[in-house]
C-alpha cells in the first residue's frame, strides 16, 4: 500500500538550530549504522524510517560503509526512498560519510581527495539521490594534509553534491583546523559528529566548547552507549541483543558489573522522573545547550517511539544532574 506520512509529523518533534547556520535538526535523528544492511530484514528497517518520519524525524544518519555488506545501508535506504518517501524528498536530511575501510586498496579509506570525492559519487548512486544534505569527513587523516581533506568537502558542495560539509570524531584541535579551514574556503563547517553519552564523555574536554564559540552544531552518535543505557541489559544479554551478537562493536565485555550497578541506579532515577532509562540518558546528553541532535540506532519500532517519548520531559532540576553526577563519578 502506497505510504502517506503522518499528517501530524510537525506537531511534536523539536528543531534545533545546527550551530549558526540556517539549519534546523530535529533533537533526535535516527542512524543506519546496524539493522539496515544486506543481512538484515527490509521491511523492518522499513518500518523504522517510516515511523521515525512520521513522528518528526527529519534526518536520517549514513555512511558509505554501513551494512553489512558495505553500502548495503545506502542501498536499503535508496530503496525506501524510491517506495515511499521521494515525494518527501525536500523535508528530509540525508547524510553520508568516508573515511573508514570501504573498498581495497591504497584510495579506498581515510581522507585523501581521492577517496573522499569518489565515495561520495558512490553514495549518491547507491542510494539515487543527486545530492546529500551533509557529507562528513568520518575520521582525521593523521597522513592526509587537512587542508586537503578539507578541499574535497569544499568542492563536495560547490559541486553540488552535498548541501552541507561536516567532520566526525576530530579532536578539539583538528576541529578548530578544519573549521578554520572551511571557513576560508568559504564552505563553512555546519557540524560535528562526535561519540557523546553518559558513558562517553569525552567531548565535555574541549570539543563543546571549541564548536560553541565556532557556531558549529554538534550531532552526538551512540547516546545509550550502543544500548547499555537502557534497562536492556539489567538481567543479562538477551538474545538478538547488540552484545548478543558476535561480529558487534559491543561486546558482551563492555557489560561489565561496574556499568550495570550504574545503570540500575541511574534507573531508579528515570522511574521517579516517570521515565524509561533510555529516555533519561538521551534527555541528559540534549540538557547541553551545544547539542543539537542525538543520532539513535534502534533494531525496532518501539525504540523510536521510545526516544521522540522524551520530548515532554527533557529538563532536569539541580538535585536530579547532581545525583547523575554522583552515579557517573563513581
Ligand atoms: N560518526 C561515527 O563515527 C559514528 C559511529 C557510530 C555510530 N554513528 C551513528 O550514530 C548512530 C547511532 O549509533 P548507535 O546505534 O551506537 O546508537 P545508540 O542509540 O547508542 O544504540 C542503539 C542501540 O541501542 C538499543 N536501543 C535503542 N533504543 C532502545 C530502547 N528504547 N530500549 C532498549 N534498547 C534500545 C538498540 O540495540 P539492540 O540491537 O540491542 O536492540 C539500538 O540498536 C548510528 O546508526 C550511526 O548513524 C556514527
Amino acid at each position: 500500500m502506497k505510504y502517506t506520512a503522518n499528517i501530524d509529523r510537525y506537531k511534536k518533534m523539536k528543531y534545533n538550530r545546527c550551530g549558526n547556520s540556517g539549519l534546523l535538526l530535529p533533537a533526535i535523528s535516527l542512524g543506519l549504522w546496524h539493522n539496515f544492511g544486506g543481512i538484515d530484514v527490509y521491511e523492518n528497517g522499513r518500518n523504522m524510517v517510516r515511523r521515525a518520519f512520521d513522528l518528526g524525524i527529519t534526518h536520517f544518519d549514513l555512511a558509505n560503509n554501513y551494512g553489512p555488506p558495505y553500502g548495503s545501508a545506502e542501498e536499503t535506504f535508496g530503496r525506501i526512498l524510491r517506495s515511499d518517501l521521494q515525494s518527501y524528498r525536500d523535508e528530509l536530511i540525508i547524510t553520508s560519510k568516508a573515511g573508514y575501510d570501504m573498498w581495497p586498496g591504497p584510495y579506498g579509506e581515510w581522507g585523501s581527495r581521492k577517496y573522499l570525492i569518489a565515495s561520495c559519487n558512490q553514495s549518491l548512486k547507491r542510494m539515487g539521490l543527486d545530492y546529500v544534505d551533509i557529507f562528513y569527513s568520518h575520521r582525521p587523516d593523521p597522513n592526509t594534509p587537512i587542508e586537503e581533506t578539507m578541499m574535497a568537502l569544499d568542492q563536495i558542495v560547490r559541486s553540488g553534491k552535498a548541501l552541507y560539509a561536516g567532520i566526525s570524531s576530530y579532536e578539539p584541535e583538528q576541529s578548530q583546523k578544519a573549521i578554520d579551514i572551511l571557513k576560508e574556503l568559504g564552505t563553512p563547517c555546519l557540524v560535528h559528529q562526535p561519540s557523546y553519552s553518559m558513558f562517553n564523555r569525552w567531548v565535555e574536554d574541549g570539543l563543546l566548547d571549541v564548536l560553541g564559540k565556532n557556531g558549529v552544531g554538534s550531532v552526538v552518535f551512540s547516546p545509550l552507549f550502543q544500548g547499555l543505557l537502557t534497562n536492556k541489559y539489567l538481567n543479562g544479554i538477551p538474545e538478538g541483543s547488540r552484545a548478543s551478537k558476535a561480529d558487534s562493536y559491543l561486546q558482551s565485555s563492555d557489560i561489565t558489573p561496574e556499568k550495570i550497578a550504574k545503570v540500575k541506579r541511574l534507573n531508579e532515577i528515570a522511574e521517579s522522573r516517570g521515565q524509561k532509562m533510555a529516555q533519561l540518558a538521551l534527555s541528559w546528553v540534549l540538557r547541553d545547550k551545544r547539542v543539537t541532535s542525538v543520532i539513535i540506532g534502534a533494531s525496532k519500532v518501539s525504540q523510536i517511539e521510545d526516544a521522540v517519548g522524551i520530548l515532554d520531559n527533557m529538563e532536569f532540576t539541580p538535585e536530579e544532574l547532581k545525583m547523575i553526577e554522583e552515579i557517573l563519578q563513581v
